[in-house]
């Protein structure tokens, strides 16, 4: 096994040997890239840290063919790496090849790097993944009650983790997973691809996710995330492939995203009905910036269902939905309890799409018979601007619940053409209070125009938005 302390050290040690093999070569030049006569390259990636130590999978015995299981070999480089977290902490290289693994945990001050054609694979094989305990925010398994499979990469209560790479790949395998859910047989939730829990400073980027057996990216109970450069696949008749979903979380920034999913591209939420209600911990001060997302039969951004903690200050812009069921949409029901406030999105370019805005207040779906029917959820100050959409069916559905008018409505500045296919009715408005400005077609009589005027969206940053990544030297 190598480790390399100090990397510094071995790069300068490179340099000057360069510099002796090749006498003529000018001791100022700047040697950056392979060295001759030994595999030290140099590979240069931003991230919120960089680290002192490094070492390849290889050097726990990974073995790339796609066949032999590297789930020793994860966990053992993982757990030796775990002992730099004070000393600077350490990165784990994948190099190129095809790495068959069941689930892994991973360690603070740590990051995964993914070098370009590395794929890691996720194993079919049942028995390689852990039983955990339902999310106490959920009370209980999304696809069964007992509980749920652990998810191929998790972390819990770290701080400072960073998986990344060169567009290398982590294929979930899902078909597996997404059989067994049509036919009925799963004891347990299906595992996510990617779970972060009770952890602070996370970037996830420059990665294609594929196929992952339900949601692919799960930071949950977590703070300060940056999810960056994303592509994230699956067949979009994949059952809850949902691309990202913040999870009672805060302070965290998706950016330059492109997800073709099964599900919602990106789905906000904060726990279910009463489970969620009592763990009471929203997701707030999110952004979601320069996404491009593919969902027939689903949303954009989804908000909900599961927002019984809150969802609050939700900043969305410069998005663009092709062949998308929806754009933002708000998913809610009686018992949910908790609030959806202070959203505002704009500059969305939305072409195919069923509905433009689409807000569901009898969504149902509990985790059981439980659920307290006075819990109402809240749902107000939702703001709209600068929206063009092509070849659309119905503008809006916006369904308050009675009793408990969704207020504050705002859009502008919005042109819908409507496809040959229109509906109608193309505003059906529904227990739902608010003001439009300059929006075609005309909106419904519980939206009415008020003049000339743009819908706010805040001017202030958001501290993630001030997280500068490093330049991370990784030498292999
Ligand atoms: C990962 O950690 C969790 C607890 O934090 C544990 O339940 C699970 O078994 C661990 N998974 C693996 C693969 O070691
Ligand atoms: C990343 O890899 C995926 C599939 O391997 C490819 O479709 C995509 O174009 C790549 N993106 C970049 C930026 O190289
Ligand atoms: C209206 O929205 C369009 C499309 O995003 C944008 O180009 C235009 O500047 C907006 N108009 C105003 C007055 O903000
Ligand atoms: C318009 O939307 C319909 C589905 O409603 C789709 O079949 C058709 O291909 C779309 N047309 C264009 C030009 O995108
Ligand atoms: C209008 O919306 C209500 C409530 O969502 C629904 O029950 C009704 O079927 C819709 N009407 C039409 C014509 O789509």
């Amino acid at each position: 096994m190598k480790l390399w302390p100090g990397l510094q050290n071995s790069y300068v040690i490179g340099v000057v040997s360069l510099v002796l093999v090749l006498g003529s070569v000018n001791v100022n030049v700047k040697v950056v890239g392979s060295r001759v006569g030994n595999e030290l390259n140099s590979i240069q990636y931003p991230a919120i840290s960089c680290r002192k130590h490094s070492a390849v999978l290889t050097d726990f015995g990974g073995v790339g063919d796609g066949k032999t299981s590297n789930t020793k070999a994860f966990r053992s480089a993982i757990s030796s790496l775990s002992k730099y977290a004070s000393d600077g902490g350490a990165q784990l290289i994948v190099p190129p090849g095809k790495w068959l693994t069941g689930p892994f945990n991973l360690t603070s001050h740590f990051t995964l790097f993914l070098q370009q054609d590395a794929v890691i694979l996720a194993s079919q094989d049942e028995s390689e993944w852990p039983n955990l305990p339902p999310l106490p925010s959920y009370g209980r398994g999304r696809d069964a009650p007992n509980g749920r499979f652990g998810s191929l990469i998790s972390g819990t209560h770290l701080t400072d983790v960073v998986i990344t790479g060169k567009n290398g790949t982590i294929d979930g395998q899902g078909s597996y997973w997404w059989n067994k859910f049509h036919k009925g047989q799963l004891k347990l939730t299906r595992p996510y691809l990617i779970e972060i829990m009770y952890s602070d400073q996370i970037q996830i980027s420059y990665l294609t996710l594929l196929n992952s057996p339900t949601w692919f990216v799960h930071p949950i109970y977590s703070s300060n995330i940056i999810i960056q450069g994303l592509n994230i696949i699956a067949p979009v008749d994949s059952p809850n492939t949902d691309g990202i979903n913040p999870d009672s979380c805060s302070n965290i920034r998706i950016q330059d995203c492109y997800i073709v999913s099964g599900d919602d591209c990106i789905a906000v939420k904060s726990g279910w009905d009463e489970y969620g209600i009592r763990f009471g911990r929203p997701t707030q001060h999110l952004i979601i910036r320069k996404v491009t997302c593919v969902s027939p039969d689903s949303a954009m951004v989804a908000l909900g269902s599961e927002m019984s903690g809150g969802i609050e200050d939700v900043r969305v812009e410069d998005l663009t939905a092709i062949n998308t069921q929806s754009a933002i949409r708000i998913k809610t029901a009686i018992g949910r309890g908790g609030y959806v406030k202070n959203i505002f999105v704009r500059r969305l370019i939305l072409k195919t799409m069923k509905y433009v805005f689409w807000i569901t207040g009898t969504y149902g779906s509990h985790p059981d018979p439980g659920y307290d029917p006075k819990a109402l959820p809240v749902v107000t100050g939702i703001n709209y601007r600068d929206i063009v959409a092509t070849n659309v069916t119905y503008s809006a559905r916006l369904e308050g619940i009675s009793n408990d008018p969704f207020t504050e409505i705002c859009i502008s500045n919005t042109s819908i053409q409507v496809s040959e296919q229109r509906k109608k009715l193309q505003w059906n408005c529904t227990n739902v209070a608010g003001i439009t400005s300059n929006v075609t077609p005309d909106p419904c009589e519980l939206l009415p125009n008020k003049g000339q005027f743009e819908c706010p969206f805040p001017n202030d940053i958001l501290p993630i938005d001030n997280v500068q990544f490093k330049t991370c030297n990784l030498l292999y």
